[in-house]
Parts: C-alpha cells; structure tokens; sequence
C-alpha cells in the first residue's frame, strides 16, 4: 500500500495508487452509458466528485463545444483530472477543489449534473442534492451511479468472503456513507424533489483471468492493506485473525477455474423541473 491511503472518517476509499488503478479502468462509456443519451454538444455539465477525471474527459468530449466543470474535495485528484485532460487536449474542462455540499457556481448554470460513486460516500445525501439541484436549470439532467455492496460477488461463494463484503459495507456506513446507495437513489431523488426519474442497474464484470487477478490484487492491496485493516479493527469489525481468515478465502477463490467476482450499481437519471 502507498503512502497516500489515508482512509480518513468520512472517505473510505483513500487516495491511493492502487485505488486510483481501478478508477483509471472507468469511462464515459462504459461506467456511464445511462447518461450518453442526455448529452448534447453545446451543454455546460458537471461531474462532482470526479476524481482522477477519466469519465470526466469523456464528458468533455461529448458535449464539445460545451464546458465540462469537474469538482473534487481532494486536491490531488484535482491534479490528475487536470493531467488527464491536457494529455487529452481537452481545452473545454475546467477542475476545482470544492466540495458538493457547497458548490462554487451560481444558480441554475448546468444543463447536466453527473457523478459516479459519490453519494454513496457524502454523509449528507438529502443537502448534496438540495445543492446540486441549485446549480441546475429548470430541465436540467442528474444523473448517478452507486455501488449496492449487497449485489457485489465472488463465485463461487464462500462464506468467508460474504462476510468480508459485508464488513466493507459496515466500514462505508462507520465513516458516515451509504453502502446500498445504488438502489436507495430513485427515493433519494423523488426526496429531493426531482421529476422524469429512471432507475438501472448493472455490474462491473471480472470474469477473464485478467479481471479476475486484477480484483483478486485490489481487494488484497487496499483492502487488506495494514491502513484499511486498522481502521476495520478499530471500529471493532473484525479481529486480525478474522482478516487472514477472509485473505485465505480471497486468495483461494482467485485460484478456482470458475472464479468469477461483480460489482453491482445502480443507476438513476431524472429532471429538475
Ligand atoms: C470513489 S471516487 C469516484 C471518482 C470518480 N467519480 C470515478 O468514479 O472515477 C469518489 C470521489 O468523491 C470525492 N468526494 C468525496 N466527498 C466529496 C465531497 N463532499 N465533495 C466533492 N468531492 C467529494 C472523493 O475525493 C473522491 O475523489
């Protein structure tokens, strides 16, 4: 693990590299493929909590000549969405440090709102939409992926690792987030008051033995990192013992012929009216 995970009380996931490796595999097209119909050149959009900015970029594109605004609390993700841009020669995004509880723009400036696992992480899901809301024009879009940690898999199953997804999830919830908020957005967004909603769901695959040795190596980089096993230990959700008895598991199930592991989201895309 990287000197950067500082898995801090509210933001589980930390900065690090081998978190940041599994952002970079994520795109406009096939993270957010719920959205592309709802995009048009010309729109000025933003995608909050936009990271390392690899779908923000494809966001740029798709609206171009329009303007992209990614806005991330983390200045060092900041850093890289600027990079990745540049590299992209992508002239029409703008990054900024901020955050989606308290945005930096004026009222009703987006035709577009888009994020993807955030909500799931920001304590206050009903103040970010209530914000949100503010920057979009009436007819303006939100839209939002989620993870539902209780639809994530490996198979074939094994008691071990069910119960380490769920202590994830208990770990999301201990730092103030929203482990099943994939399917909590269609009451999420009727709650904050937007119209016109449709809801999906989906998965993130990890089926070729690539996929399958990538998940297997993330889970046990991040997850079973000395930083994340401390915090899991301090809120008093497993004991050691317990961690190298799922590590076991994990290890075991990267090495089965049918290993085959999911993430599970769902979608949400609606209207301010
Ligand atoms: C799981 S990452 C997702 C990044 C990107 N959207 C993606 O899917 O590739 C969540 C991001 O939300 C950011 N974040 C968390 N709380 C935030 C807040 N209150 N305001 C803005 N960004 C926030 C984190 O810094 C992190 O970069």
């Amino acid at each position: 693990m990287t000197e950067q995970n500082d898995v801090s009380q509210t933001y589980t996931m930390g900065y690090s590299e081998e978190f940041r490796q599994l952002l970079n595999r994520r795109s406009l097209e096939t993270h957010a493929r719920h959205l592309i119909p709802h995009l048009k050149p010309g729109m000025r959009v933003l995608d909050f909590g936009c990271g390392p900015g690899t779908m923000t970029v494809g966001l740029a594109k798709a609206v171009e000549p329009g303007e992209v605004h990614g806005i991330d609390i983390e200045e060092s993700q900041v850093d890289l969405a600027r990079s990745a841009a540049g590299a992209g020669g992508h002239s029409n995004v703008h990054f900024d440090v901020g955050d989606v509880t308290d945005l930096p723009f004026e009222d009703n400036f987006f035709d577009v709102a888009h994020c993807h696992a955030v909500l799931m992480h920001v304590p206050d899901t009903a103040k970010t939409l209530a914000e949100v809301k503010r920057v979009l024009k009436p007819g303006g879009v939100i839209s939002s992926r989620e993870v539902i940690v209780a639809s994530c898999f490996l198979e074939p199953g094994h008691e071990d690792t069910v119960e380490a997804w769920g202590t994830f999830g208990r770990l999301l919830a201990g730092n103030g987030g929203h482990p099943q908020m994939g399917k909590e957005l269609k009451q999420a967004f009727l709650d904050a008051g937007f119209t016109g909603i449709r809801t999906t769901a989906s998965f993130d695959s990890f089926g070729g033995a690539d996929d399958v040795a990538f998940l297997h190596k993330f889970i046990c980089d991040w997850f079973f990192s000395p930083q994340v096993a401390a915090v899991i230990t301090n809120y008093g959700l497993a004991t050691e013992e317990k961690l190298a008895e799922w590590r076991a598991a994990i290890d075991a199930w990267k090495d089965m012929a049918g290993a085959f592991g999911a993430l599970a989201f769902g979608e949400a895309v609606a209207m301010k009216p």
